[in-house]
């Protein structure tokens, strides 16, 4: 991070006054770091988009410290809404609402809706106090990894942020689950930790997971949330048919698997991570994962795929885009 060695720690003041001065710190929050601005200026706004190499178009999400602020960003909120942010805020849920007239079109993409969150970390909310709201794209360049620990997001920026808000290791570890929230079909649109399931529970009716977005998701795109080497998730019979392919070939390989190292196979030229069998365990560290197997002296890296159930379901996803077809 430069020369400023003053950069991260936990200084809710400085943090604030580096905002105002609409300059970028990242803040930590329970799903991933995020690349924070103040969502009122357009310059500091622009400023995120540039840092992460981001399309223009792809809109951001506007952090709020309550629930009492959702009118000052959103119209039309419809009780439904309301019941899932009372229920699930702060927390890993995000609402697609339509806006007020005065939110900046950098944020939406031009678009006439708003996506709105209060994060579940109690610096962060200390933070957000000081502000209407902050925009947090995942403080990673566009594309690559989300960053779970303040020591990522240093790996991406370097003097483009003025601070980070160390919050230490994130809880959940993936993004936050998205619903659409404009009309009376609320629909999932990103899988999270908080599943259709959940939703519907609360609501006592079904919600839907939309197949075919109707609004842009750039997470929607292939080829997010991707390393830097190519990332194969496969059966774990495979992971071992591909050490021996690889054998022949003398690759290196980074290899994550819900199974012991097998001491039957030649794991020379191999690097074997055991995980649990578990879909919060895994989500949470699916990222620090990826980032740290990327970093190892290797040609390919290899994830376990995990069955496929509502459980797994926000795991499979990032797995699918980040992964090599
Ligand atoms: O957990 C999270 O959601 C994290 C933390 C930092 O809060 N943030 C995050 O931001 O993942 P980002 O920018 O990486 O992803 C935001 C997603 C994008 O896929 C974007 O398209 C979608 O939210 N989004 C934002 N505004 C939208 C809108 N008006 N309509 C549809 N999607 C929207
Ligand atoms: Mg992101």
């Amino acid at each position: 991070m430069g020369t400023n060695n003053n950069t991260f720690g936990t200084n809710i003041e400085l943090a604030t006054e580096k905002l105002k001065a609409e300059e970028l710190v990242s803040f930590a929050t329970e799903t991933v770091y995020g690349l924070g601005a103040d969502a009122e200026s357009l310059f500091a706004v622009k400023k995120v988009f540039s840092a992460k190499g981001r399309p223009t178009d792809h809109p951001l999400i506007v952090h709020i410290a309550s629930v009492d602020k959702l009118e000052y960003w959103a119209k039309d909120i419809p009780a439904d809404a309301y019941k899932l942010a009372r229920h699930f805020w702060p927390g890993p849920l995000t609402l697609i609402l339509k806006k007020q007239d005065h939110v900046l079109d950098a944020i939406t993409g031009g678009q006439d809706t708003i996506a709105l969150r209060v994060p579940r970390h109690p610096l962060t909310l200390s933070l957000l106090r000081n502000f209407n709201g902050l925009v947090g794209p995942s403080a990673n360049k566009y594309g690559k990894v989300s960053p779970t620990r303040a020591s990522h997001v240093l790996e991406d920026f370097d003097t483009e942020i003025s601070y980070v808000l160390d919050g230490g290791a994130c809880d959940v570890g993936i993004e936050s689950t998205i619903i659409d929230c404009t009309s009376d079909d609320i629909s999932v649109l990103r899988a999270g930790i908080i599943s259709e399931v959940e939703l519907s529970q609360v609501l006592q009716r079904p919600v839907q997971i939309k197949e075919k977005f109707k609004i842009k998701v750039p997470g929607a795109k292939l080829s997010h949330y991707a390393p830097s080497k190519p990332l194969f998730v496969v059966s774990y019979n495979e992971i071992i048919s591909n050490i021996e392919l690889n054998n022949l070939k003398n690759k290196k390989m980074a290899i994550l698997s819900f199974n012991k190292k097998p001491s039957d196979v030649n794991l020379e030229n191999c690097y074997w991570y055991k995980i649990e069998n578990d879909p919060i365990s895994f989500s949470k560290y699916l990222y620090k994962n990826m980032r740290d197997m990327d970093k190892l002296d290797v040609d390919e890296l290899f994830i376990e795929r995990p069955k496929n159930s509502t459980a797994w379901r926000a795991s499979l996803d990032r797995l699918a885009r980040a992964s090599k077809k």
